[in-house]
């Protein structure tokens, strides 16, 4: 068996409940008879020392007394025994044992968790949990788990981090009329990984639509590798619990204080597919609208309503959202007119108006869904006293049955009780469905997201003098430094193919002139000490010198203000640089994410990175498609596109440094921390001014 091959944990052809209880409402009951009800077809083996039947099943007293086989073993008695109880399914040659059990990691037990797990695996049998509600899985029919018994058969897969949210979750997606494929929980993940479930549900023949409940990844990499390998039809919905702060490790830059690991994983979700909901309720109406709809072929979208208000309000979210209402009066004529009243509107939204039934909206629908521009459609209705809402029901579910699979149409009903009992009905066929007018556009508004072309990484040549940079970071470690000098940076960022300004280091006057004469004037020269970090206040910093003799007299001015300030500083000579004209200031970072590894961090200079905290995320390497995106999450990103009379700025060539930035770290690990600051960018090209590199010693 592959450690990818879950097949007999969702589809186990005869299973166990080792702990299976005569005591009705214990767990070991509570399992045996969800098993049961849930009309498992497999065979069922009850196992507990005192034998005797459960629920009209034969007890075995021990698992090696069962003379089939066992792909299957849930494990309920308490941690003292279920080491054991665990070896003796692994005897038998159970091929999966779920552990509910609790009292292992979670508690500190670890060293009874990993025998456990070392156990299993030398008899090849591997183990969900401990620490979990068990397990439902439709290919199967089985309700392994102490939760609710009325789950529904479905295409929705639920994996939970927490066992006691899951539970509650089954009995929600029950109330939601959810159909679920699977619901599982990870607990202690001891052995199979959530990593390992999810690859399993991309392959299986039932799940499209995967519902994560997220509190925290190890491995957030590996995660992000795996999901962006998903099949393109199928798509996954997280809830990441926990806004949580930035560890107590060590921050050496901006971007390392700026990067809290919540905007990691927006970001990191963002790159690789999967739509992250607020809350709970908002992935329920996600989830069950993808599972619902088809693709949607393009952004026309029209809304048909009887009631002005509603239609406003569904209008206002779409503008919220950036949802299309297509606005093609000819065609909204030609299609709406003949079934819109005296006193309704064909315009979008549609306004069939407060006498409108259910032929009314059949027509409607109909004429929206065969007419060839027009992509989804949002049906709204609001309760109106003198109709009855039976006929709309119908029209409801006989527009669903013909072209429910053709194009997404999302549906919104408001009143009272009688709306409410047709809401249930419509959402028990599978139908998306909502009370409140928000919902049913932000659900449409995932449906488009969803499908919106993933980005695939650019496998694209760069040219990066990978010798220059290794070379020069090598020579950084040999001295036993962890911070790379000004200018080592900026050379590192010339390699890299950013635009650096010309700069040399010089170690007397004559060199400061012979180098500020090859540069050309005017130029800015600066202190080499890894010792000065405040370089300007010590008087190690002189901008805009002009001749030769300004530089002369600059160059022993430095020297002497910088002796002077620290007596015991290594100067290493004299950086000559040239003063570059202003533009717009932006700050490129990189930094380590425990879970994420490296990432990429994009702000403006000033204020906005330093007090506003205006910046966005990504995991690096980027696309530069991606790095687009990332620019525009800005508040400030139109001052590089030009306000009041300024001049459009370069946004490609900052496109360009990023994709760099994101090359460099990803190829050169040992970077753990690195600021360009500022990238200046102008209306033609960008300049690095400064920049810091921080490296972790190789141990
Ligand atoms: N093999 C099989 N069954 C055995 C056994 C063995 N070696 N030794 C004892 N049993 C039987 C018991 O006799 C009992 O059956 P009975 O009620 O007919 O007498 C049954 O197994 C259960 O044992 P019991 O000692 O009554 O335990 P319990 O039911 O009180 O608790 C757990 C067992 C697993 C439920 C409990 O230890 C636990 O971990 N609870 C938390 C579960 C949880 O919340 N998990 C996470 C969810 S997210």
């Amino acid at each position: 068996m592959t450690q990818t091959d879950l097949q007999y944990l969702f589809d186990p052809r005869h299973v166990a409940i080792v702990g299976a209880s005569h005591t009705e409402g214990k767990i070991g009951y509570i399992i045996l008879n969800n098993i049961i009800e849930s009309g498992y077809r497999g065979r069922i083996y009850p196992v507990n020392p005192k034998g005797g039947e459960i629920l009209g099943h034969r007890v075995y007293a021990d698992i090696g007394d069962v003379e089939g086989e066992v792909d299957l073993a849930l494990v309920v008695v308490p941690a003292s025994i279920a080491v054991q109880a665990v070896e003796a399914c692994a005897r038998k040659g159970v091929k999966f044992a779920v552990v509910i059990t609790s009292g292992f990691s979670e508690i500190g037990n670890i060293d009874a968790e990993r025998e456990m797990v070392e156990t299993a695996r030398k008899h090849g049998m591997r183990i969900l949990g401990p620490n979990v509600f068990g397990l439902y899985s439709a290919a199967a029919s089985i309700n392994a788990t102490f939760g609710p018994g009325n789950i529904r058969p479905g295409n929705i897969a639920v994996i939970s981090q927490s066992g006691a949210l899951g539970i509650a979750m089954i009995g929600k997606t029950a109330e939601e009329n959810m159909g679920l494929s699977t619901i599982v929980s990870i607990g202690n993940k001891a052995d199979i990984t959530e990593a390992e479930l999810l690859q399993h549900l991309f392959t299986d023949d039932i799940t499209d639509v995967i519902f994560l409940y997220i509190e925290g990844l190890e491995n957030g990499r590996e995660f992000m590798d795996l999901v962006k390998q998903k099949p393109r039809d199928m798509q996954v919905v997280a809830i990441k619990a926990g806004k949580s702060e930035v560890g107590a490790r060590a921050v050496a830059s901006h971007t390392g204080s700026l990067a809290g690991s919540d905007k990691i994983f927006d970001a990191a979700f963002k790159q690789a597919g999967v739509l992250r909901a607020e809350t709970i309720q908002e992935g329920f109406n996600w989830v069950t609208t993808l599972a619902a709809c088809p693709e949607p072929q393009g952004k026309n979208v029209v809304i048909i309503t009887n009631g002005g208000g509603i239609g406003v309000l569904a209008a206002d979210a779409c503008e919220k959202y950036g949802i299309d209402l297509t606005s093609d009066m000819e065609m909204l004529k030609k299609t709406f007119q003949p079934v819109v009243s005296r006193f309704g509107s064909y315009r979008n939204p549609v306004d069939l108006t407060g006498q409108a039934g259910g032929d009314d909206y059949r027509e409607a629908l109909e004429r929206a869904l065969n007419e060839d521009s027009i992509h989804a459609v949002i049906a709204l209705y609001c309760q109106a006293g003198m109709t009855s809402l039976q006929p709309l029901k119908q029209t409801i579910m006989e527009i669903q049955e013909q072209y429910g699979d053709k194009k997404p149409i999302i549906y919104s009903l408001f009143g009272g009780e009688e709306t409410e009992a047709v809401l249930d009905d419509l959402t028990r066929s599978g139908i998306p469905a909502f009370a409140d007018v928000q919902d049913a556009v932000s659900a449409l508004n995932a449906l488009y997201r969803a499908y919106e072309q993933r980005q695939l990484q650019e496998q694209e040549e760069v040219d990066i003098d990978e010798e220059a940079i290794r070379a020069l970071l090598r020579q950084v470690a040999d001295e036993g430094r962890t911070q790379l000098l000004g200018t080592e940076a900026k050379a590192v960022m010339q390699a890299a193919g950013l635009d650096v300004p010309p700069f040399r280091v010089v170690r007397d006057i004559e060199g400061a002139i012979a180098a500020a004469e090859e540069i050309g004037y005017p130029v800015v020269m600066k202190v080499v000490s890894e010792d000065i970090v405040h370089k300007t206040d010590m008087g190690g910093v002189l901008l805009d010198l002009d001749d030769k003799n300004e530089v002369m007299e600059g160059y022993e001015a430095i020297i002497r203000n910088c002796r002077k300030q620290a007596p015991h500083a290594n100067i290493r000579g004299v950086e000559i640089t040239k003063m570059v004209d202003r533009g717009v200031e932006t700050i490129i970072g990189a930094t380590t994410d425990p879970s994420f590894d490296k990432v990429l961090m994009f702000g403006l200079g000033g204020i906005y990175v330093e007090v506003l905290k205006d910046v966005a995320f990504r995991v690096a390497p980027v696309s530069r498609r991606e790095i687009g995106k990332m620019m525009r999450e800005i508040s400030s990103f139109p001052l590089l596109l030009g306000v009041r009379g300024e001049s459009r700025k370069d946004v490609n060539a900052v496109i360009d440094a990023i994709y760099r930035v994101g090359i460099l770290v990803d190829r050169f690990p040992q970077i753990s921390e690195l600021d360009v600051n500022p990238l200046v960018v102008y209306e033609k090209g960008t300049k690095v001014l400064d920049a810091r590199i921080n490296i972790e010693v190789e141990k």
